[in-house]
């Protein structure tokens, strides 16, 4: 049976990930092509972003039919037949459920504009305060308010992200059942996993202004979502002891976490959580350039480390997505010491309790695509900020220098296959533009390489399969307050972990307090590690595993 804790997960994004028929857009029979890849690496399981019937606004996150394909991704049999091929690689597929809202032209939708009451039980619609002021001042995610009017009902729904993405009604039954019966659907084809999309926004409590922020706190981790997940379980998946499921959670608290993640809760198998991405932000406020914040990365990731290893409750740990800028270009030093860097970062999440999670094109160390006018992006949330920025004052110089740090299409560029033409990604004229550096970072150099990124992701998860410690291990943090480096330990029936990380360009010494001399080295960036008695003396970027077991 496959052990969640020893697995490893690799996303991939569809629409960039490879173009089988040329119309430069990626597609379901392009991860087939590929799947000797991701085998090759090592993952257990694909999280596959959606595929399902969709205007595409923002990216397939915006469902129009759970049961179909989108044309532009290929057919049910693409799918059988990836699912199949997986299967003999021995990897299992998960899938992307997208149930906190639906795309406006879901048939659901449709009919409630027609004012079919069954289907406006559906959604959220509102009254307005009064006339021309929505029910809330709750704002958007991608910008904007939070309602919009229908003029027939002089009524509002609620879409807390795209206006064309309009929020399920979890409170009524109906809803509840016809998603268990998506979910039931994709069971029955063979998928062994979902991930759910902003799964703790699912339940809103009070329809209440918001006086000291945006409205989240009305709709986060709200008052039925545990009850609702449990549910979900139980009717699904929950039946599968095989299956794994994680939870996206927006602005959540590891007090929901333990309940979400819990090894008896039966809720979800996993969580995300952002915290530690948003330390170079201001606040929630994302469209700021500051530096990040090096002691409160640490102090996040240790405290979800060892709060959710107290509480029994797992994590799912990453740096990537489709939503995130490139972690090398965020934490790291491309100019420098692009390949270190990559390499130290990757070693910190793989070597932390929980699952990993690798984003397509990060065990290449793919960077932040480097746009410079708005005609390249094509995200929602950039377009809408681009905007708002500027009619905040910003100029467009600031606005596009914001944009080059923290727009998600930073990460949704086409994997860099190989240095040629397009990067090897479609024959045609891809639907977002390729990096410029797929000339130096690209899946057919790397593979030849063995000192690349490729080969060391490579290692670090076989890592987890070869090492109990680093699937099953407790954590405890090193030197909290060392201002350059990231150092933990790992702990299981007698063995021991350390994992010393620079993430800095400066040359520094660590101080351990326990005998070096007593552990070997199973995997580093630099080709020797410079360690005496009780100190590691640490290159720009190094990072090292050390082991023993007594
Ligand atoms: C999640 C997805 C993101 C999407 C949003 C709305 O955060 O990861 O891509 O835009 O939900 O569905």
């Amino acid at each position: 049976m496959a052990d969640f804790r020893k697995s490893t997960v690799y996303q991939v994004y569809p629409k960039s990930f490879y173009d089988s028929n040329g119309d430069g857009l990626g597609d379901l029979r392009g991860i087939t092509e590929k799947l000797d890849y991701i085998r090759d690496l090592g993952a257990d399981y694909i999280w596959i972003t959606p595929f399902f019937v969709s205007p595409q606004n923002d990216n397939g996150y915006d469902v129009e039919d759970y049961y179909k394909i989108d044309p532009r991704y290929g057919t049910m049999e693409d799918f059988e037949e990836l699912a199949r091929e997986a299967g003999k690689r021995g990897i299992r597929l998960m899938l992307d459920m997208v149930f906190n809202h639906t795309s406006t032209r879901h048939e659901w939708f449709r009919k409630a504009m027609e004012g079919d009451e069954a289907y406006k039980d559906f959604y959220i619609f509102r009254k307005g305060k009064a006339p021309g002021v929505p029910p809330t001042n709750w704002e958007s995610k991608f910008g904007g308010s939070a309602w919009e009017y229908v003029e027939q009902f002089d009524e509002y729904y609620l879409h807390l992200f795209d206006v064309t993405q309009a929020d399920l009604n979890w409170d009524n039954p109906r809803v509840r059942e016809e998603l268990q019966k998506i979910v039931r659907f994709w069971m029955g084809k063979g998928v062994k996993g979902f991930r759910f999309d902003v799964v703790n926004l699912i339940s809103k409590g009070a329809f209440e202004d918001d006086d000291q922020g945006d409205g989240r706190r009305f709709y986060t981790d709200g008052p039925h979502v545990h009850e609702y997940l449990k549910e979900l379980n139980e009717a699904t998946f929950g039946t599968d002891a095989e299956f794994i499921t994680v939870g996206e959670m927006s602005s959540t608290t590891l007090e929901n976490c333990y309940r979400y993640a819990g090894e008896d809760s039966h809720e979800l198998s996993m969580v995300f959580s952002f915290h530690h991405l948003k330390v170079d932000f201001m606040g929630n406020e994302k469209w700021v350039i500051v530096p990040f914040d090096f002691q409160k990365l640490k102090d996040i990731l240790y405290e979800w480390q060892t709060k959710m290893a107290e509480h029994r409750a797992w994590n799912a740990v990453f740096w990537c997505n489709h939503d995130q800028p490139r972690v090398v270009s965020r934490f790291g030093n491309v100019k420098k010491y692009w390949k270190e860097s990559a390499k130290m970062l990757g070693t910190v999440v793989h070597c932390m309790r929980g699952t990993p999670y690798i984003y397509q094109g990060e065990e290449l160390g793919m960077t932040n695509c480097g746009f410079t006018d708005i005609s390249q992006y094509r995200d929602v949330e950039s377009l809408n900020h681009f905007r708002i920025l500027q009619d905040k004052g910003l100029s467009e110089e600031n606005a596009y220098q914001i944009l080059a740090i923290h727009s998600r299409d930073n990460s949704r560029t086409p994997m860099q296959w190989t240095g040629g033409r397009q990067a090897g990604f479609t024959e045609g004229e891809p639907w977002i533009q390729v990096s410029e550096n797929h000339s130096f970072i690209n899946a057919e150099d790397e593979e030849r390489d063995e000192d690349s990124i490729l080969s060391y992701y490579r290692k670090l998860v076989q890592l987890r399969k070869d090492y109990d410690v680093i699937a099953y291990g407790d954590f405890e943090p090193l030197d909290v307050r060392n201002p350059s480096v990231m150092a933990y330990k790992r702990t299981w029936e007698g063995q021991e972990l350390l994992v010393i990380c620079n993430f800095y360009g400066k040359e520094t010494v660590w101080s351990s307090g326990q005998d070096l001399d007593a552990f070997c080295c199973i995997l580093g960036n630099y080709e020797d590690q410079r360690t005496e008695k009780d100190r590691a003396a640490l290159r720009p970027y190094e990072c090292m595993v050390l082991y023993r077991k007594k």
